[in-house]
């Protein structure tokens, strides 16, 4: 008979990298409505994955209050972890995109319990079909930067494909920013896309995914981006901001054009009054991807959210957008850990996936 348990890693308490631990808990119950239960094959870490686990997480401020019932009732136990990919094995009585052995990249509720794990439930509308140019460790390294990007960009920014304009995007070397850039230039097709980088190694990856030109955010950008020059048929009228908008804010309005757009990922305590925010008429969004789920908002966003994942594996396919997945590790609690413990140094990258086929002795998620 088979197993009613599964490894999971996880915390049991907020707190430390070494409160992620491997535990045997209960499979997920069966699917309903639009869920489908997944055989889990891989899973990347984002750095949500690193402040829920640290009990810091507050993009939106009632984030614990929502998980709390994880914790207070059994198995007393919260599953960590956002992006996956692997196979159907089983659909709610409402899913119409997929079918059992359905090959699938995913991201999974930021509420319920998630990617790390044997088996998870994952809502259709937050998957789509892997393309079969990348592998399970590639295709878990995609679904939560290119929706977040894909999001910003072109619902929040509303970049026009093929606009005349520049883009200032800050950490243009991280898991964000080295699809943003790609989105930037090869699906929106800005002719400028600026990132900032501030090692050898980053600037190379930057320009690799899609920069046309790269400053460096640990010295003065303003008179960086200054010196470029930018034709006037070409304005800097977008910036997208995925480290530190405390620091960035100020120096962008003082660079972007009137009645440009700023979008952030990175939730922040600042003040606009003294920057050129009002004077030059800016928009200032925020994106956060899970704000429609999250508050039960209904409209046909989340939809899309599929068809995005669908189009991803399109672009993956015809080489428009290229996998930014920069380290492999397998995924078991020590492989959690260890890549937890690489983005916790502000290091990272491109982006880093957990496969349970990678090799090791290990079992996965043990
Ligand atoms: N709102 C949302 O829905 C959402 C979704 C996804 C991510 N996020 C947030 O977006 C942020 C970025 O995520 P990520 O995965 O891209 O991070 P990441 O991969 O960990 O970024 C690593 C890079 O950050 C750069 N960096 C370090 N300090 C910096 C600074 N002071 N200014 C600019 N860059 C700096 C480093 O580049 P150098 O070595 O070149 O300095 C490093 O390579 C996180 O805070 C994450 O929580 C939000």
């Amino acid at each position: 008979m088979a197993s009613s348990t599964m490894h999971a890693v996880g915390v049991a308490q907020y707190g430390a990298i070494a409160n992620l631990q491997s535990r045997e808990v209960p499979k997920p119950s069966k699917p309903t409505g639009r869920e489908m239960l997944v055989q889990v094959k891989a899973i990347s870490v984002n750095p949500i994955d690193m402040k829920v686990r640290a009990g810091t997480y507050d993009d939106p401020p009632d984030y614990y209050e929502r998980v709390k019932s994880l914790l207070q009732e059994p198995p007393h136990f919260h599953i960590i972890g956002y992006d996956g990919a692997g196979i159907v094995l089983e659909t709610g009585p409402d899913v119409k995109y997929f079918k059992p052995g359905n090959e699938i990249f995913y991201l999974a509720n930021p509420v319920k319990q998630g990617t790390y794990a044997e088996q998870v439930l994952v809502d259709e509308r937050h998957a789509g079909h892997k393309p079969g140019c990348v592998d399970f460790v590639q295709a878990a390294a995609m679904p939560l930067t290119y929706a977040t990007a894909y999001e910003s960009l072109v619902n929040r920014l509303e970049i026009k494909e093929g606009e005349k304009a520049a883009i200032l995007i800050i950490n243009g070397g991280g898991g964000m920013g080295s699809i943003a850039s790609q989105i930037a230039r090869y699906v929106c097709k800005l002719p400028v896309v600026i990132t900032t980088a501030s090692r050898p190694e980053t600037i190379a990856y930057t320009k690799k995914m899609g920069a046309t030109h790269v400053v460096n955010h640990r010295e003065d950008i303003v008179k960086q981006i200054r010196a470029l020059n930018l034709p006037a048929d070409t304005p800097l009228k977008y910036a997208y901001i995925t480290s530190r908008t405390e620091q960035y804010l100020f120096p962008i309005a003082e660079v972007i054009a009137p009645f440009g757009k700023i979008c952030s990922i990175v939730q922040a305590k600042f003040d606009m009054y003294g920057s050129q925010m009002m004077g030059k008429s800016l928009t200032f969004s925020w994106c956060w991807l899970a704000s429609g789920a999250y508050h039960h908002y209904v409209n046909d966003q989340e939809e899309k959210h599929h068809d995005w994942y669908e189009q991803l594996g399109q672009y993956l396919g015809d080489g428009t957008i290229k996998c930014h997945l920069m380290q492999r590790l397998k995924a078991t609690a020590e492989g959690i850990r260890e890549a937890h413990r690489i983005l916790d140094a502000g290091t990272a990258i491109g982006k880093m996936a957990l496969g349970v086929d990678e090799p090791g002795l290990e079992e996965a998620f043990c």
